[in-house]
This record gives structure tokens, sequence and C-alpha cells, in this order.
């Protein structure tokens, strides 16, 4: 396998595009959006720089690196010669669907599709291919180029063959694949999610307040970040339509969004994205401040 297609440009994207050129692979970059390549392409050389001042890279790497890497908004022609194709468009299953069935016609019949979902069925994506046993999941942690895990998700399809070359291949780029099975939440989500959703329900029931809660994960259970926090980070948005997937896909009340998580939603507070969750953010920064509102005393 020599040769890789990302589709989409964002946050997940231009990391997966990162690794696999930094692993000597060949890697056509695609977005619908020159504004995102552009953005993209920043951001890549941007964590290239911090890969060589940490003495990761060498400034040949770097060079290597980035002429492994193709941009491009022509998805037909960057996926006609790929050996591995890895979707990262944004999270939405007509907008998945359209495009494997784009993969399908577009791709070699030897070309594995993959999916970088955090939450949507491989399953069902396969079924509107007609490479169902090559379609599969490949679920990188945020962010890419430093987070050690894939999660590669089996659908009802997929073959062995498969999940054994995109095991090989997530290796290849130093990374650490689980192989799981197609279900709602896969393994990541299905356990990060509801010890969200509790953190949640235990602000909502005034057990503690946001820096009670998270105080005691990070401190009690050596977690980096409080549940609170994290959940800012992902997004509420994100949190909230993961927990339905399960909620409805499991159909099990236990996944049931807490409805604090649903009203924080409505209201437009996501997270460090909009600048208000659980905690309040510094513009265009990460920075929190502990909000008001949700103060114990
Ligand atoms: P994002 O919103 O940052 O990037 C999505 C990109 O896809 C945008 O640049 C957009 O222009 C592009 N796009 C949309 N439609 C397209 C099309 N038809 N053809 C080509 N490009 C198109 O999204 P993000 O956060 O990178 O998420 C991508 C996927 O990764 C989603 O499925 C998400 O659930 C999953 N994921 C996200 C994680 C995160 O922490 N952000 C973590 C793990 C998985």
């Amino acid at each position: 396998m020599k040769n890789i297609a990302v589709i989409g440009s964002g946050t997940m994207g231009n990391g997966i595009a990162h690794v696999f050129a930094q692993h000597q692979y060949s890697v056509n970059l695609v977005d619908i959006s020159e504004k995102a390549l552009e953005k993209a392409l920043e951001t890549i050389k941007k964590n290239i720089d911090r890969q060589v001042s940490k003495g990761i890279l060498t400034e040949a790497d770097k060079s290597q690196l980035l002429s492994n890497l193709h941009l491009s908004t022509d998805m037909k022609k960057a996926v006609e010669t790929a050996d591995l194709v890895i979707e990262a468009v944004s999270e939405n299953t007509e907008v998945k669907k359209q495009i494997f069935k784009q993969l399908d016609e577009f791709c070699p019949p030897h070309t594995i599709l993959a999916s970088n979902t955090s939450s949507i069925s491989i399953t069902k994506i396969a079924a509107i291919t007609r490479r169902p046993e090559k379609v599969i999941g490949m679920h990188f942690m945020n962010p890419v180029p430093v987070m050690r895990l894939v999660e590669v998700i089996n659908g009802y399809a997929t073959s062995t063959e498969t999940t054994n070359i995109v095991l090989e291949a997530a290796k290849n780029i130093g990374k650490v694949p689980t192989s799981v099975q197609d279900y709602p939440g896969f393994v990541a989500n299905r356990i990060l999610l509801p010890m969200i959703n509790e953190a949640i329900y235990a602000l909502f029931e005034s057990v503690g307040g946001v820096e009670e809660i998270d105080t005691v994960m990070k401190l009690g259970m050596a977690h980096p970040m409080g549940p609170l926090q994290l959940a800012d980070f992902i997004g509420l948005d994100v949190c909230l339509a993961i927990l339905n997937v399960m909620h409805e896909g499991l159909g099990n009340p236990k996944y049931a969004p807490c409805p604090l998580l649903v009203n924080m939603v409505e209201a437009g507070h996501m997270g460090v994205k909009s600048g208000v969750g659980f905690y309040d953010y510094k513009q265009n920064s990460k920075e929190l401040i502990v909000a008001q509102r949700f103060r114990k005393n």
C-alpha cells in the first residue's frame, strides 16, 4: 500500500494526512473548500514545526513530508490511484453516504474505503457501496499526530483481509490499532460518553460543582482532564449527537442524554468552539474561566 487519499481536511483530516505523509506514503488530501485546504496546510506546517522543535523530526524530514502531500479539490482524480481512502468529512450520515457512493465509482476495485466517523454505523455506510467487504472504520483520536490509538471498526460485512491490511497500515504510521465490532459508540465512545453524561448528571443534581467534579476525576482517577472540561473540548453538540446515536441504536435508557446537556446545546453553549460550555473560554483561546453560574458556593 503506497497511495492514500484523505477526504476532508478539517481537524481530523489534516492530522491523518500528516501522519501518513510523515511515514512515506503519498497522500492526496481533498476538500470541497480551497480555504479549508489552505488552513489545513498551515496547520500541518505548524504541527511539523512543533515536531522539529521537539526533535521528533528534522528539517529534512519536514521537506520530505511536505513533498509527500498533495492538496486537491478534485476527489475523482485524487482517489483514482488510491490504495486506501480515509473519509473525514463532517459527521453527517447523508453526506458520508453520498461520498462513499462516489468513492465506490471512482476508486479501483482493490481500494479499501475507511471512515473516521465517531458514531455512524460502518455497516450502513458500507451497504451503499458494491464492496462492503472493503469498507471499514478507522477512528483516529484528536490530535492525530500525538494520539497513538486507532480504533479499527469492523462492519458486518468487512473481510478479515481488509481488517488485517488496515491494522498493518495503522502500525506502519506508528499507531496502536485495536480491532472492534460495529455497534453504536464502538468502544471508545461507548465508555467515554456515559462517563461524561454521568458527570453532567452529578452537576445537574448538584452533587458537586464543575470544579469539584473535574477535580475528583483528575486527582482521584488520574485523568489528564476532567470530564466536563473534556466535554467542552469535544463540543457539547458532538457529545449530545453521540449519546443520541447510542440511545437510539442500543435502545437502552441508560444512554439518554442528561437534560442539562440538551438545554445547553439548545442555548448554543457548545464548549470551547462557542466560548461557553461548562467553563467560559477567553476569545479564540482554550484558556478556561470557571463560570459563575456553575459555582457551588
Ligand atoms: P471538520 O468540520 O473540522 O472538517 C470537516 C471537513 O470536511 C471540512 O473541511 C469540510 O470542508 C470538509 N467537507 C465537507 N463535505 C465535504 C465533501 N463532500 N468533500 C470533501 N470535503 C468535505 O470535522 P472533524 O472534526 O475533522 O471531523 C471529521 C470526522 O471525524 C467526523 O466524522 C467526526 O465525527 C470524526 N471525528 C472527529 C473527532 C474530533 O475530535 N474532531 C475525533 C474523532 C473522529
